[in-house]
Formats: C-alpha cells, sequence, structure tokens
C-alpha cells in the first residue's frame, strides 16, 4: 500500500484555524509561510485539510500534473454557472470543450474586440467627475461587463440592456451561493436558490433569444463574436455546441471574466496614483504611441495585487506524488499565488511596485501566475490582457490622473476576488484637446447598443498580448 505523507502545518482546531483564516487571510498566510516554509497542511472549513504550496518546482509539477490525476474541485463555481460551465467539467469533456473555445480567445482573434472596448471605455470615462474622488471600480465593472456583453455575447438592443441589468444581481448571488450546501427541500422563490433559479430563467429566456438572432443572421460567418463562433464551431465528431453548453459556457465566461479585469484596473489606478514617476513616464509613453512600459505596467499590477489570491486543484488518483510528498485521493491541494508572488527570491524586493522588472525580462509561466496555468490556465487571459492595455491607454491619453500621498489602500475580499477597500480612488481631470472626443461619446448613447463592432480611432491599432503566454 502506498505510503501517505503530508506537509507539516499547525494543529490548532478546525474552527481555530478558519476563523483566523476569516478574519485576517493574508497575515495568516505570511505567517504560515515563515513557520513551515513554502508547503504545509491547513484545516479549514468547507475545504478540510488543504496542503498549500507556493514552491516553484511543486506549482510547475502541479500544473503540469494529467488531469486525471488531479483536477479541477469538486466543489466550485460549476454549481452555479450549470453542468456544461468549464468549472463543471473534468477530463475528456473538459479537453473537448478547451479545444472548441480556445481559438476565440487567442491573442491574434482578441485584437478584433479592441475597438469595442475603447468604445466602452470613452462613453464611461466621459462621465467621470472631474476634481473629486471617486471610486473606479463600479466604472470599471461597467466596462469590463459591456465589453463582454457585446464581444463575447455579440448582445446588442433589448437583449444587451436587460443582461446589463440582469448579470450584476446574478452574479453577485451566485459567488455567494458557491459555497453553500443546496438545500434538500424548496425553500420557496424568495430563498437565496428560489432566487438564484428566478434569475437563470430570465437570463435563458434572453440567450434563447440571442441564439435564434444569430442562427436567422444571413450574416453569421462575417461576425467576430464568440456567441456566433460558438455557433458555427464543431467538435472533432462534427456534432455542434447544443444550446445548454453554450448557455452555461457564456455565463461561466462572464463570471469569471468581467469581475477579475475591472479589479485589476481599479488596482492599476491605486497603484498608479502612489508612483507618480511611473505614471509620468506612462503618459508620455502612450502620448508617443509606445505600450512597453504599459504592458510591463500591467504585468506589475498583477504580480503585486493578484485579484485572485489562489487556485486549487483535488487529486482524482489513487494517490500523487507532490515534490517529497505523497497525497491521498480526494486531497484538496491550494496553489498560493500570493505566496508566490511575493517571494523574494523570485521577485527580489516583492514589496515594491516596479513594473521595469518586467521591462527587463518577461516573467516566468509557472512563478507569475495571476491566470493559474496547466490546462486550465484561464482561457480569457489574452481577452482580460487587451482589455486592461486599452482601457489604460484611453485613461492615459484623455485624462489626467492625479497623484496622491494617501495611503496605500487595503485589500479587500469581495468573495471571490481581492479589491482595493477604497475601490481604487482617482482624482481626474480632462486633458485638453480631448474634450471635443469626450463630449461626442458622452451623448452617442450608441456605443453600447450597437452590438457590433466598429473601427474608429485608434483603437484598431493592434495591442500586444500581455498576459505573459500567448502572442
Ligand atoms: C485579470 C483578469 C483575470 C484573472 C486575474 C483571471 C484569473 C483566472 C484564474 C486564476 C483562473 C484559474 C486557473 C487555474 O486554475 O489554473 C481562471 C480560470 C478561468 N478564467 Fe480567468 N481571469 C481573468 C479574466 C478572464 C476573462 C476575461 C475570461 C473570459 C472572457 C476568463 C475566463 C476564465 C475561464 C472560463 C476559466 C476556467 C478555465 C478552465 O477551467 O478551463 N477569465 N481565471
Amino acid at each position: 500500500m502506498t505510503e501517505i505523507t503530508m506537509p507539516d502545518g499547525p494543529s490548532s482546531s478546525r474552527f481555530v484555524q478558519g476563523a483566523t483564516a476569516l478574519t485576517a487571510p493574508l497575515w495568516n498566510i505570511r505567517r504560515l509561510r515563515r513557520r513551515y516554509g513554502p508547503t504545509f497542511t491547513v484545516d479549514v472549513p468547507v475545504f478540510g485539510k488543504a496542503v498549500v504550496i507556493s514552491d516553484p518546482a511543486d506549482v510547475k509539477q502541479l500544473f503540469m500534473t494529467s488531469p486525471e490525476i488531479a483536477d479541477n474541485l469538486d466543489v466550485n463555481l460549476g454549481r452555479v454557472l450549470g453542468p456544461n460551465s468549464f468549472f463543471a467539467i473534468n477530463g475528456d469533456r473538459h479537453k473537448k470543450q478547451r479545444k472548441l473555445l480556445t481559438p476565440p480567445f487567442h491573442g491574434r482573434r482578441v485584437r478584433a474586440y479592441e475597438a469595442i472596448v475603447e468604445q466602452e471605455a470613452v462613453r464611461e470615462m466621459a462621465t467621470w467627475p472631474q476634481g473629486q474622488a471617486f471610486p473606479t471600480l463600479a466604472p470599471m465593472m461597467r466596462i469590463t461587463l459591456n465589453a463582454i456583453l457585446r464581444a463575447v455575447f455579440g448582445a446588442g438592443g433589448t437583449e444587451l440592456a436587460e443582461l446589463r441589468q440582469l448579470i450584476p444581481a446574478m452574479v453577485k448571488l451566485g459567488s455567494r451561493l458557491a459555497v453553500l450546501p443546496i438545500p434538500r427541500t424548496d425553500l420557496g422563490r424568495w430563498s437565496p436558490w428560489g432566487r438564484a433559479f428566478a434569475y437563470r430563467l430570465r437570463y435563458d429566456a434572453i440567450v434563447d433569444r440571442l441564439i435564434a438572432a444569430a442562427r436567422r443572421d444571413p450574416r453569421l460567418d462575417e461576425r467576430d463574436d464568440v456567441l456566433a463562433l460558438m455557433l458555427q464551431s464543431r467538435y472533432d465528431d462534427g456534432s455542434p455546441m447544443n444550446r445548454d453548453e453554450i448557455a452555461d459556457q457564456l455565463l461561466t465566461l462572464l463570471t469569471a471574466g468581467h469581475e477579475t479585469t475591472a479589479t485589476t484596473l481599479a488596482w492599476a489606478v491605486e497603484r498608479l496614483r502612489r508612483h507618480p514617476d511611473v505614471l509620468h513616464r506612462l503618459v508620455a509613453e502612450a502620448d508617443a504611441g509606445g505600450s512597453e512600459l504599459r504592458e510591463a505596467t500591467i504585468l506589475e499590477v498583477q504580480r503585486s495585487r493578484p485579484v485572485v489570491d489562489r487556485t486549487a486543484r483535488q487529486v482524482h488518483a489513487p494517490s500523487m506524488e507532490l515534490g517529497r510528498w505523497t497525497l491521498p485521493k480526494g486531497q484538496i491541494v491550494m496553489i498560493s499565488i500570493y505566496l508566490m508572488h511575493n517571494d523574494e527570491r523570485l521577485f527580489p524586493n516583492p514589496g515594491a511596485f516596479d513594473p521595469d522588472r518586467f521591462a527587463r525580462q518577461r516573467p516566468d509561466t509557472y512563478e507569475w501566475i495571476p491566470f493559474g496555468g496547466g490546462v486550465r490556465r484561464c482561457i480569457g487571459a489574452a481577452f482580460a490582457s487587451m482589455e486592461m492595455n486599452v482601457v489604460l491607454r484611453t485613461l492615459l491619453r484623455d485624462l489626467t490622473l492625479a497623484p496622491t500621498s494617501d495611503r496605500d489602500e487595503r485589500w479587500h475580499s469581495r468573495g471571490i476576488t481581492w479589491c482595493p477597500a477604497k475601490g481604487g480612488l482617482a482624482v481626474i481631470s480632462r486633458r485638453p484637446g480631448r474634450a471635443d472626443l469626450v463630449a461626442s461619446a458622452a451623448t452617442s448613447g450608441d456605443a453600447a447598443t450597437s452590438g457590433d463592432a466598429a473601427t474608429s480611432g485608434d483603437a484598431a491599432t493592434t495591442t500586444r498580448s500581455t498576459d505573459g503566454q500567448e502572442a
């Protein structure tokens, strides 16, 4: 029989460890890292005993492990996103879906969406107040939500308006329910699960209308949106994606993609206001049409403020070797993105915000891991990188962001993501000469309702993928 060997860890009760992890999660994980090294075992509610890893060799080994040996957790977002969601499927089914949906998210392909992102950024920024502090998180969420609804769902007109209203409430409720037990009895339509079910019915009805309209569209093959590509794609046996797969995956892409990207952008605002030297250089670079420092800055924001602080795998084989340990079937292994990104050996002076570290050297795939890794690496990484680049470029070009000597904003947990506690406060003024563009964007409401990717201004200039992987 295989001998199971687990890394060391605190011996206090699950309740005590859970309470510490809940009240001071980042402080707690730093403390455990200091005490036990990069690998340790914790015992917490919901997950039970979980091994936490942050050594690059272990992380690389786990990311490269075959999905038959270790794959997604049994309890995850798939419970609220549907049985066909990326998060709910494993092994062969997961591989087939990745094969079908990777091409629309490839670096070269996502450039087609730059114009949509720029339109949404210009339109949103035109409403920002001048000379007074305001949190950028909610406006960034509107930009990324609209961008995904248009570029991924291909939504326009009534459907776009309805989804914009429905999705924020639906996603908020869903992320709370993701880790709660599903009740055995029906608690009625006003219970959280009852409300989630009602939201889902409304969502399905809208998606059905989008699918029906796309099927009637004689120019479907000319469309760039991901829904149109899904409808035309075929599995190896020639069969198409069915309606339930499309509905679950669209919701998955949206849920995984909009808050993560918006939160990173809010952190970018928070970081840049506290680093006026970098901000100054970025403005000069954007004015000259460059992008190198901006790309390095986004990489550094994601290193120093990873909005998703961990990802995880669960052992599916009878046992799994990881480093010098042998873990049992069912064992959860958490990869601490936060600890890796703060490892002095990988990123000297990790507490410093220093985009130049990535101007000198591209990040290593298994050390800079805000998008996870292996066969489950974030499918939207290139999309998110393009989006952050275009939004930041638009901000630097159209607005002046006032530096601040305020203290760093603290990390605040929103459940799945970590955001700046004050929402990434900004103080802006409009740059002279950009007022005409800004005013016309503010008065034309069609940017968010047309549903097509107009190519205007310099939005069509290509952006090199900054996600550290795909070109
Ligand atoms: C800055 C923005 C983003 C961050 C930080 C982020 C982060 C992550 C992370 C850490 C994972 C787990 C990877 C793993 O376990 O190895 C993930 C998975 C995923 N992400 Fe993202 N993500 C972002 C944007 C997006 C966008 C824009 C989309 C889609 C439009 C997206 C769609 C997905 C999907 C579908 C998965 C599941 C992939 C699978 O299980 O095969 N994400 N993301």
